[in-house]
């Protein structure tokens, strides 16, 4: 069991300089490492911001911040890195740029440090394969923005060790985060099961089910923190796309993105950083453009007025959960955690993850609406095989003190 006293960051962009925080907060000394002095000043910059914040609030005092903000420091070349123990590449999404990185990481690194990515959707196997140490490399996936959100996802590729593993876990506790581990798989856990929520918003969106409002209206009525259109529009609606046509690459037609991305998408309406997405953000573009490209969506398909309702959006959720889990990618416990952690899962009684929220609903109720919606809106609402052997099984969820999870106490006489 290796322990961290020196970790390094390389990319000083939005996630670099957040994770340089989080680990500077956490008392150990970091690196940022980029190929562009602006982009380090930048990435200091953004931990300093963050700590600046801290002591307007009184959360902690200058001299304090001063002692954090000296454990980071700068570079544009590799000076320091010989005696670092942990690394979290955070560069451009690119496979070619990350495997140059990683095989520079491997010269420049002791022989003993770990090499980790913080990749949204590329494989850590394939950056694993580009160095001389697979068994050191993994998986740290954190969310925007890191030093707020709680949840790293973490990731071994095919060769990494189980030592790796622990220390990797143990470092990210240590940082005051809350490690979920996750089989490798496209989309990890939070991605993959917050997308097809997402596509079945915009498919609902496109046949006229319902209008963007109403639908994050729904949602936020049943407690989740934001609806699924404000939440692309922050998020990016051109991340959304390319993830989901990631998924849909890997797990086929249940996860086809309904047209709406694809002409957002190419519209670059997408969402705040580009002023319009599904909603208008800065008021100097057109209102119209979301109704405009539904009527296009719905000539081109042929298929309008289909029904709406909450369950539409949650149960692909919920299905996607089921194969996850009959895929062993994660526990039960740990998906319904990631999701609340890394999605703001909630219902009106308070944080709730998917698995909870069927158990609820009585994995019998979950199957019969999705062959309902199967029957009216098509395949991608086919019931994952493990529902179908639950309910066979009679594990039927709360009613039954057995489903997804277990409960105690008696049963219920009905
Ligand atoms: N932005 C998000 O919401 C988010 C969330 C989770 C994970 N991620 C992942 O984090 C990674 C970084 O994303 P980002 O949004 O911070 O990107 P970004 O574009 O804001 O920053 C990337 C930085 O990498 C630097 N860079 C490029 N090539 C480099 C090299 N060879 N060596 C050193 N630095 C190099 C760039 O100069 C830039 O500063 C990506 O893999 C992304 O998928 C992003």
């Amino acid at each position: 069991m290796g322990y961290i006293y020196k970790a390094a960051v390389i990319g000083g962009g939005t996630m670099g300089g957040g994770i340089a925080q989080v680990i500077s907060f956490s008392g150990l000394p970091v690196i940022i490492k980029d190929i562009n002095q602006d982009m380090v000043d930048k990435g200091i910059e953004a931990a300093r911001q963050v700590y600046a914040s801290r002591v307007s609030k009184g959360k902690m005092t200058q001299n304090e911040m001063d002692q954090k903000m000296m454990l980071i420091s700068g570079t544009t070349t590799y000076e320091g890195f010989d005696d670092v123990d942990l690394v979290i590449e955070a560069v451009t999404e690119r496979m070619d740029i990350k495997k140059a990185v990683f095989k520079e990481l491997d010269e420049v690194c002791p022989a003993s440090c770990i090499l980790t990515s913080n990749t949204s959707a590329l494989s850590i196997s394939e950056l694993g394969a580009a160095t001389k140490r697979p068994d050191k490399v993994i998986g740290m996936h954190f969310f925007n923005p890191a030093p707020v959100m709680k949840l790293v996802e973490i990731i071994p590729g095919l060769e990494t060790s189980e030592d790796t593993i622990n220390d990797v876990m143990e470092f990210t506790s240590g940082l005051r985060k809350m490690p979920v581990r996750v089989e490798e798989c496209a989309g990890f856990l939070v991605n993959r099961l917050l997308m097809p929520f997402f596509n079945e918003a915009v498919f609902a969106a496109q046949e006229g089910a319902a209008s963007l409002r109403e639908i994050d209206k729904a949602v936020t009525d049943r407690g989740m923190p934001m609806g699924p259109f404000f939440l692309a529009d922050m998020l990016g609606v051109d991340v959304c796309y390319h993830v989901q046509h990631i998924l849909h690459e890997e797990y086929g037609t249940r996860m086809a993105p309904a047209k709406l991305i694809d002409k957002l998408y190419a519209a670059k309406r997408w969402g705040a950083k580009t002023g319009a997405g599904f909603y208008v953000q800065d008021g100097t573009q057109d209102e119209a453009f979301a109704e405009k490209a539904i009527a296009e969506v719905q000539a081109e398909t042929g298929i309008k007025g289909t029904s709406f309702s909450f369950e539409r959006l949650i149960l692909p959720m919920i299905n996607e959960a089921a194969y996850a889990l009959q895929e062993k990618v994660a526990s039960p416990n740990d998906i319904d955690i990631a999701m609340m952690a890394g999605a703001g899962m909630a219902d009106k009684s308070g944080p709730k993850g998917p698995l909870a929220l069927a158990d609820e609903m009585g994995l019998d109720v979950v199957v019969a609406k999705l062959e309902e919606l199967q029957a009216e809106l098509g395949e991608r609402f086919r019931p994952a095989p493990l529902l179908k052997r639950k309910v066979r099984a009679g594990h039927l969820g709360v009613k039954t003190r057995k489903g997804f999870k277990e409960y105690s106490g008696e049963l219920e006489t009905v």
